[in-house]
């Protein structure tokens, strides 16, 4: 496993780490004694940063996080995000009162007296436009609350505005080979305000580990059930807004460029870790055997330039036109 700086925080941590949205819930049946699993094997591969949420199984994620916590002596950075559990997205609703509430119950979830990085969890576009917004995170770090704080964005122009405030220390976003905008102009700017970044949805909630089929089927809790055609463009980005048949078509064209030895999601972890702006990518894993495979991408050799341009034509010819300008 390799490490990179992770903004201006005083963490190095693992180009491949843990997203832990998926041992929370909302994909499928998952089993407690499994994900702990997952979480070891990930610990045991170099991993030292673990992506979570309070609403990720309203609380289920961050408490088997703190369960892996107590049995490891590593050090292992823990982000987590607050904002999902208020009953509408509104601006007004990132309130001192509502944050202090969900920072107090991650500080319970996670057995902690103060968050390593909270991230504000997509927020309305509207909240990036308020200062008050972010002064307000300010005094919960200096509360001892959190250590530092980031945000979790959907659009491109949010990361943007986001990195204009002086103490955003990271920034999380869609991106891998389905979802290329932030390579136009936001890996730059954020790498010239060092500010880290966290690529999120890098298998494109699967798809992009080439294990998917026309025909396959999920279970009935699963968020895959819906967005096939893209319509849900945001909403749980599931198959990060790809029309699900044109998703799998392009991941055949991918495949196509896959040196010996190398698994499709491998492949597409590693595609990430070409933009060195990355600090790292967040894949899910619900078993060892996944996160196994995902930390072995911090292995490979580099992609040639020769591929890199492959990808990028199969990104224009088969994905941009549906994707690109949406975010
Ligand atoms: N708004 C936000 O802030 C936000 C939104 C989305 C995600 N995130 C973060 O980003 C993380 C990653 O995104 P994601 O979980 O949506 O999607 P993802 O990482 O693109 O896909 C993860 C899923 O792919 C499958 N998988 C993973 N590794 C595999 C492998 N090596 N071989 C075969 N299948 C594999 C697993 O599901 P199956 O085994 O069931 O196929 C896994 O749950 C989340 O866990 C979360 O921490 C944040």
């Amino acid at each position: 496993m390799k490490y990179r700086q992770l903004g201006r925080t005083p963490w190095k941590v693992s180009e491949i780490s843990f997203g832990a949205w998926a041992i929370g819930g909302a994909w499928g049946t998952v089993d407690d004694s499994q994900s702990l699993d997952a979480l070891r094997a990930a610990i045991d591969c170099g991993v030292n940063f673990i992506d979570t949420a309070d609403v990720y199984g309203m609380g289920r994620s961050e408490q088997l996080i703190a369960r892996l916590k107590r049995e490891r002596k590593e050090e292992i950075v823990i982000a987590t995000k607050a904002g999902r559990r208020l009953p509408s997205q509104t601006a007004a609703g990132y309130s001192q009162k509502n944050l202090a509430m969900f920072i107090e119950d991650s500080l319970r979830n996670l057995s902690t007296d103060c968050l390593d990085l909270l991230q504000l969890h997509c927020p309305p576009t509207d909240a990036y436009y308020q200062p008050e917004l972010f002064d307000l995170m300010d005094r919960f770090v200096a509360a001892g609350k959190i250590r530092y704080y980031g945000v979790s964005v959907e659009r491109v122009e949010e990361a943007l505005k986001a990195v204009e405030y002086p103490n955003v220390q990271t920034v999380q976003i869609i991106f891998n080979c389905f979802r290329q905008r932030p390579a136009d102009l936001f890996l730059e700017e954020a790498k010239r305000k060092q500010v880290g970044i966290l690529a999120r949805v890098p298998l494109a909630s699967g798809l992009l580990t080439g294990k998917l089929k026309r025909n396959s089927q999920f279970e009935a809790d699963d968020h895959r059930n819906f967005n096939r055609h893209g319509e849900q463009f945001d909403v749980g980005e599931t198959f990060s807004g790809v029309d699900y048949d044109a998703g799998l078509e392009a991941v055949e064209e991918i495949r196509k460029l896959l040196p010996a030895r190398v698994s499709m999601a491998q492949f597409a972890l590693r595609w990430i870790l070409m933009f060195d702006a990355v600090a790292c990518a967040i894949p899910g894993a619900k078993t060892p055997a996944q996160a196994r495979d995902n930390c072995a991408a911090s292995d490979l050799p580099e992609i040639s330039a020769d591929v890199m341009r492959g990808v990028r034509r199969i990104y224009d010819e088969r994905i941009r036109r549906s994707v690109h300008q949406r975010w």
